[in-house]
């Protein structure tokens, strides 16, 4: 089965482009914002890492969604679509001053923390403004999750977090600050993961970290699990909407909250990930050795994830229904590992017909480069061309 698209509408335009399903994505949020609702305390910092197209970042707005920010220019992207300041979190390893100043100057919702250095420079940057800045500490749990080794994160060699083991040592100084007020205790073990056991795994962590804070009469305000729930590349049109369901109940089921506590997330690539699509024209047909070329206008510049982590999207020729073939297809980049997939099965295709590469939406456009002097690729939604 394949997706369906404004093919006529598609002629008309310069290829390669991002098409968004505004529907899909809608559908999406309605899902998340009603599985959402069953449970007490639970709110949704969209990750703007996965996709910041201010048209997608205005419809995850007026679902109420928050953002969870790795820059400043998402702290910026985010206030500009309009997300409120109080419900956006930061995160990173490597916050500079001035994007810690624009989150005070903003007075987000909080810093998510991950060293004592970093610490030092919040309170020291609050301190100045006469501000107090809300900290979550991300905690490394060590917990391992089932995904491609480039998107792990959760786990003691990565660079993610504070150490278990430096916890309280942390905390303290936290706690010891006047210009830091310390609400939450953060957490994130990697992406595209499907698997509901690793969040149990990470679940089972958070509450072994809770009796020891409350062995310390510690009750943080809020637990932040992070996101990564994955999405079915293989079958987009079967399964455009993960599994929220699941994925809500699992936390429900298997974290134990103290009364009052909140529990945040930051999904991104399971809200954004199936309403996308990188829209190609194919440029030759060219026969090699042993096999065949589809040759696209699309390259790695447009969508890195095949080169950069052997990433499968599904792959299809839009605008013809002739008996299937294989072909490895490849993009116009100078490089060996410019290809999107090898033995595909295609419509036959000839120049001039549309590819789609499908569940495009989460690091697809956001990722775009332009290596070889290429034009980032434009973006359409299906509001605009009905
Ligand atoms: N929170 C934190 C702290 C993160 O580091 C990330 C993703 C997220 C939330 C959102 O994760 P998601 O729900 O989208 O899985 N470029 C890679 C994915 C990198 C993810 C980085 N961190 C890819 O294309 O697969």
């Amino acid at each position: 089965m394949k997706g369906t698209f404004p093919i006529n509408k598609f002629r008309e335009l310069e290829t390669p482009f991002y098409y968004y399903d505004t529907r899909v994505l809608r559908d999406t949020l309605a899902v998340i914002n009603k599985e959402m609702a069953k449970y007490d305390k639970f709110s949704m910092h969209y990750a703007v890492k996965a996709n910041a197209n201010p048209k997608i970042l205005t419809v995850i707005c007026e679902n109420g969604l928050g953002a969870d920010c790795v820059s400043g220019g998402e702290i910026r992207a985010a206030i500009k679509a309009g997300i409120p300041a109080d419900k956006v979190v930061f995160a990173g390893v490597g916050k500079a001053d001035w994007e810690i100043n624009l989150g005070l100057d903003y007075d987000i919702f909080c810093f998510n923390v991950e060293s004592v250095p970093e610490l030092e420079v919040i309170n020291e940057l609050a301190a100045a403004k006469g501000k107090v800045a809300n900290v979550a500490l991300r905690i490394n749990p060590n917990v391992g999750a089932h995904t491609h080794k480039n998107i792990t994160t959760g786990l003691a060699e990565n660079k993610f977090g504070i150490r278990m083991t430096d916890m309280d040592h942390v905390i303290d100084t936290a706690l010891s600050m006047r210009n830091v007020k310390f609400v939450g205790l953060h957490f994130h073990i990697g992406s595209q993961i499907l698997d509901m056991g690793d969040f149990v795994a990470l679940c089972n962590r958070v509450n072994e970290l809770q009796e020891k804070l409350y062995a310390r009469q510690i009750i943080v305000e809020h637990i932040n699990v992070g996101g990564g729930l994955g999405i079915d590349y293989a079958h987009p049109n079967r399964q455009p909407i993960p599994d929220f369901a699941a994925y809500f109940a699992t936390y429900a089921q298997h974290l134990k909250l103290h009364p009052q506590q909140s529990v945040h997330f930051e999904l991104g690539r399971a809200v954004t990930g199936q309403c996308g699509n990188l829209i190609s024209k194919v440029l030759y047909v060219k026969q090699g050795a042993n096999k065949q070329f589809a040759i696209l206008d699309a390259g790695m510049t447009d969508l890195i994830r095949p080169a950069l982590y052997q990433a499968y999207h599904k792959i299809e020729n839009i605008t013809s229904e002739e008996p299937i073939e294989a072909y490895d297809v490849v993009g116009p980049i100078c490089e060996s590992s410019d290809v999107f997939g090898k033995a595909i099965d295609l419509n036959r295709v000839h120049r001039g017909d549309l590819i789609a590469l499908r569940s495009a939406g989460a690091y697809g456009e956001i990722m775009a480069s332009g290596y070889n002097c290429r034009e980032i690729p434009k973006a359409y939604t299906s509001d605009e061309l009905v």
